[in-house]
């Protein structure tokens, strides 16, 4: 055989290889049944006992999390649940106090009650105060529909531009007047004077946290850059739900330990001034019982904004770098409330749905 003979049949395999990647990437059909839209089903209140229970479950996990590291397990048993932190999920480059953990749970937790409430019982809720988990017992009431709950569903973080749409004033006193936890309240922003104001803070996290290797590592790591990759643990930050293509691992480590603070400051910007507005959640302290609570409160309003076509994405920077989170707080008016969480939001289409570990793989029976 020659070398050119040779160096056009290694050709033809590598164009053969990207076209077979490509189209396993992208068509729909070979997914199977998408593990997105099966535990995405609507809840099951016909069933009774233990099956019960793990529709509770499915729809706690339903839940958002810190880089959808799902950092939870259950303890069910008849009537109660328990939610225990999975410390073999932590994230210790962006969340070295496991506060962003104990957001996730109380996130978890919000659906949780949420589902009890709708299937006929009342959630008596246990905060980690000196435990190191959620208790909830459970106990029958009437059932009551809400559409927060339909919500869970649907809710996603929505990371793609928005379309400048403002929200009318009387829908956006709707969801700053929902209910709170004690000690949790809500600061919102709006206007451009805001808006840019809140972009520093922004921008300075972004410097801080795209310059720490540690960071941009555990990120790479928790990135699913294809469908393969997204399938294999259904968890991670899947590339499709925020908007970019497929890539295999190696190209995408690249691209992303290529991003600068000044690109990533950029596309923050861009997104945020598309938005109708922003809004902090902060808390009285900084402690176990608030982040639970700060979490449930996120999912109740993001729930709230998703039943009525609002979508809503964070931007945390100025809340994750703990030198940033005083200023935040110190220039932003916060007072002696702690900034927990960011969220822009506004109008915009739906993203593709992240994906979730399946309800066995994270149930534990008592
Ligand atoms: C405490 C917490 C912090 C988060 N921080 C960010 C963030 O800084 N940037 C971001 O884009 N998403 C952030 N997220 C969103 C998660 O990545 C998201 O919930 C997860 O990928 C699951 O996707 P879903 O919310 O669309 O269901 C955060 C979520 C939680 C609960």
């Amino acid at each position: 055989m020659t070398r050119a003979r040779f160096l056009k049949m290694v050709a033809a395999a590598g164009s053969g290889a990207a076209i077979a990647y490509v189209l396993y990437e992208l068509a729909p059909w070979m997914d199977g049944e998408s593990p997105a839209a099966k535990s995405r089903q609507v809840l099951r209140t016909d069933r009774e006992g233990l099956p019960l229970m793990e529709e509770l479950v499915r729809y706690a996990t339903l839940a958002a999390s810190g880089h959808n590291a799902q950092p939870w397990r259950f303890l069910v048993s008849e009537n109660q649940i328990e939610i225990h932190p999975d410390f073999s999920r932590r994230l210790p480059a962006v969340d070295p106090e496991d506060r962003e953990l104990w957001i996730s749970l109380g996130c978890a937790l919000e659906n949780l009650s949420l589902a009890a409430r709708k299937a006929g019982m009342e959630p008596e809720i246990d905060y980690p105060t000196k435990t190191d988990f959620i208790r909830i017992r459970l106990r029958p009431r009437q059932p009551n529909e809400n559409p927060l709950a339909e919500a869970i569903r649907t809710r996603q973080n929505t990371r793609n531009e928005y379309d400048g749409r403002s929200i009318v004033s009387t829908e956006r006193h709707k969801l700053m007047s929902i209910p709170l936890e004690p000690g949790i309240s809500l600061r919102q922003f709006d206007g451009t004077s805001e808006t840019e104001k809140l972009l520093e803070y922004i921008t300075a996290g972004d410097k801080i946290q795209f310059s720490d290797q540690a960071f941009v590592d555990e990120l790479v790591e928790w990135i699913r850059f294809d469908k393969r990759e997204a399938l294999a643990t259904l968890d991670g930050l899947y590339s499709r739900c925020m908007g970019s293509p497929p890539v295999p691992r190696w190209l995408g480590k690249r691209v992303v330990h290529g991003t600068s603070a000044k690109t990533q400051s950029d596309s923050d910007a861009r997104m945020l001034r598309s938005s109708a507005g922003a809004v902090a959640i902060a808390s009285d302290t900084d402690s176990k019982d608030a982040w639970v609570r700060t979490g449930q409160v996120y999912e109740r309003l993001a729930l709230a904004m998703t039943a009525i076509n609002v979508k809503s994405a964070f931007l945390n920077q100025p809340t994750e770098v703990p030198a940033i989170r005083h200023q935040f707080q110190d220039g932003m008016g916060f007072g002696s409330a702690i900034p927990q969480l960011l969220l822009r939001y506004g109008y915009s289409n739906p993203m593709p749905p992240s994906f979730r570990r399946s309800v066995d793989s994270v149930i534990d029976w008592s």
